[in-house]
């Protein structure tokens, strides 16, 4: 596996070089970093990332909880292309490549990539490459599917506006964006309580902002919530039965009480 930053190329599991169109303007502003790296500090440490988010049965309850809902979202995959911007370790994307004709991740992280190559190695639908997300090195409509996971929050809503509008100029008119948000009324009280004193890492949104980050030429097909706030520290002892249960973040009113708020975006076929 190859990994190239500015966008010159593609390599899937197997070091083959994938065809799809990219650019190479310069022209488009680029947006901050996050840094995820090797040894950064605390959740910001590329190599204990999984770790600390995926391992363990509550770590694995929440995933799949939130795995069920944005997958309910992004699915049909088959034969399309998509692109996971922010891809990290790669959770989203090597599961999508697995279904669809061709998935890539980008992130800004050569670390968090070299942990995500290691679990594509074995799936030639799946790329990787090296960018910011502010500048995706695509040409405009390249992919039918554009997913961005557990991403926008770490930028304040002016620059998630403007990364949500560079999504929508690589996704096909018509095509498919789901985006994940922190929920500014997860748990009522909890979510507007730590929004008032800054306490939660990352940005939490209400619904509104969330509406004005999506700007126009797009249209919300469906939003669902998950997982729920608080009890799934009780609900993970028993994941059959509460991964169900769970399901009712998918409808009103529970969803707008959801840690997460999962968007289910259509790109209108009129220009950008
Ligand atoms: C919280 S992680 C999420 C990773 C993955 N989507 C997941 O759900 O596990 C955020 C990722 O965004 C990447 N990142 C931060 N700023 C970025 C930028 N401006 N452009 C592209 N990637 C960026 C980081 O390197 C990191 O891998």
């Amino acid at each position: 596996m190859s990994l190239t930053r500015g966008g010159s190329k593609v390599c899937d599991g197997t070091c083959r070089t994938v065809e799809i169109e990219m650019s190479e303007s310069s022209t488009t502003r680029h947006c901050d970093v996050v840094e995820y790296r090797v040894g950064g500090k605390a959740h910001y440490d590329a190599a204990s990332y999984d770790r600390i988010r995926y391992i363990g049965p509550q770590n694995e309850y929440k995933q799949t909880v939130m795995a069920n809902a944005y997958m309910r979202l992004i699915r049909p995959l088959a034969g399309k292309r998509m692109l996971d911007v922010g891809c990290g370790t790669g959770r989203g994307v090597v599961e999508f490549a697995r279904e669809s004709h061709l998935a890539i991740g980008c992130d800004a992280s050569l670390d968090m990539l070299g942990f995500a190559a290691r679990k594509a190695k074995d799936i030639p639908s799946c790329g990787l490459i090296a960018s910011n997300a502010g500048h995706l090195p695509f040409q405009d409509a390249a992919f039918d599917v554009v997913a961005s996971l557990n991403f926008l929050h770490l930028f304040n809503i002016d620059s998630q506006r403007f990364l949500v509008a560079e999504m929508k100029r690589v996704l096909k008119p018509g095509g498919t964006l789901v985006l994940e948000f922190t929920n500014a009324l997860n748990g009522a009280a909890v979510g507007l309580f730590r929004k008032w004193v800054g306490s939660q890492p990352g940005v939490l949104s209400f619904p509104h902002e969330i509406r004005s980050v999506l700007g126009e030429n797009c249209r919300v097909v469906r939003v669902y919530g998950a997982p729920f706030p608080t009890v799934w520290r009780f609900f993970y002892r028993f994941p059959k039965l509460f991964q169900n249960v769970e399901k009712l973040g998918y409808i009103s009113p529970f969803k707008w009480f959801c840690q997460r708020l999962y968007y289910l975006v259509k790109k209108d076929h009129g220009p950008l």
